[in-house]
């Protein structure tokens, strides 16, 4: 009888031990993490570069093991991956921008999401209450009002009667901001036009028409649009548009101007969430957090180029991008 006992707790041993193999974490002892960005442009790559380096300077660079995936800006890459990491049972997931933590969130009910650089977090679906992340995703946003984006953009150039909208149609992130901004420039008293697009392939061609179209152009904080920066900068200096858009690498990349966050410190705030996350706080307890000071960024040779003087009051606090 007690023999037969003990070869079926054997046999339970040998069982767990395999069932054990399955868990990532026993692999290598480290905590996994799965990051997921839905294009390589230099916002995201700086959030991304920013936070690794930040983990190490946290003290846990040792502790975790990253797996990068890049969906090149394609949606059902970022299923297959986000879907990957869930049935590895990775112990967390790093979503960087709106599309990535929505395929994340997606593909997981029980592994923790921390989201980076993502706009607006309640309209992409993601959480209910900023405060208080009532699913398991929690992260960092990157929003800006475009009121502040159009506001300098009236400063700048005063002249601007028509301004046209370039954006992505399947990103929720610029889809809300695209709504705030018509209704502030109508408020304003100004006209619009917009163009959508469907992908990265569309943009010179929408670039084009609406650039003939308009005084002056504004994109919102869009990654396909942030992907095409160097045709639209083309385009718009061909036309003499000034191009305002919504993060200081669009402006580093041949946009013109923008008032926008810093993402080193996201990326920093990202890491610092990992952290806590890593050691064994829960995401229900850790509020989404938001970057609220902005600064002026504006590119000085596009400036030349299209023939616009910066304000000195503007100029004096910028800063400028060559
Ligand atoms: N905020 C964007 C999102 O929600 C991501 C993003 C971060 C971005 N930095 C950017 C987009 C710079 C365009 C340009 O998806």
């Amino acid at each position: 009888m007690k023999k037969g006992i003990s070869i079926i707790l054997t046999a339970l041993m040998v069982v767990t031990l395999f069932a054990g193999c399955g868990n990532q974490k026993e692999d290598t002892g480290k905590f996994q993490i799965g990051v997921v960005q839905i294009v390589e442009h230099t916002s995201l790559n700086t959030i991304r570069e920013t936070m690794v380096e930040e983990l190490t300077a946290l003290g846990i660079g040792d502790q975790v093991e990253i797996d990068y995936k890049n969906a090149s800006g394609d949606q059902n890459n970022l299923n297959t991956i986000c879907q990957k990491f869930a049935s590895d049972k990775k112990d967390l997931i790093v979503a960087i921008a709106t599309p990535s933590a929505q395929a994340a969130v997606n593909a997981t009910e029980e592994i923790p999401v921390v989201f980076s650089a993502v706009t607006d977090p309640v309209s992409a679906g993601l959480l209910n209450d900023l405060e208080n992340p009532n699913a398991n995703a929690t992260g960092t946003s990157d929003y800006v009002d475009a009121e502040k984006i159009l506001d300098l953009a009236l400063k700048i150039t005063p002249d601007i009667k028509t301004i046209g909208f370039i954006y992505s149609s399947s990103e929720a992130n610029s889809k809300v901001v695209i709504e705030k901004a018509k209704t502030y420039v109508t408020s304003k008293g100004l006209k619009y036009e917009e163009i959508a697009v469907t992908n990265l392939s569309e943009v010179q061609q929408a670039g084009i028409s609406l650039a003939g179209k308009v005084d002056a152009m504004f994109a919102p904080i869009d990654n396909t649009i942030a992907s095409a920066m160097d045709v639209l900068s083309e385009v718009c200096v061909e036309k003499k548009v000034p191009f305002y858009v919504s993060a200081d690498s669009m402006v580093a990349d041949g946009g013109f101007a923008t008032e926008g966050i810093d993402y080193v410190d996201l990326g920093k705030e990202t890491a610092a969430i990992i952290k806590q996350i890593y050691e064994g706080k829960k995401v229900a307890d850790i509020p989404v957090v938001i970057l609220k000071d902005t600064k002026t960024y504006i590119n000085k040779t596009i400036a030349g180029k299209i023939g616009v003087t910066i304000p000195d009051d503007i100029a004096g606090s910028a800063e400028f991008f060559e």
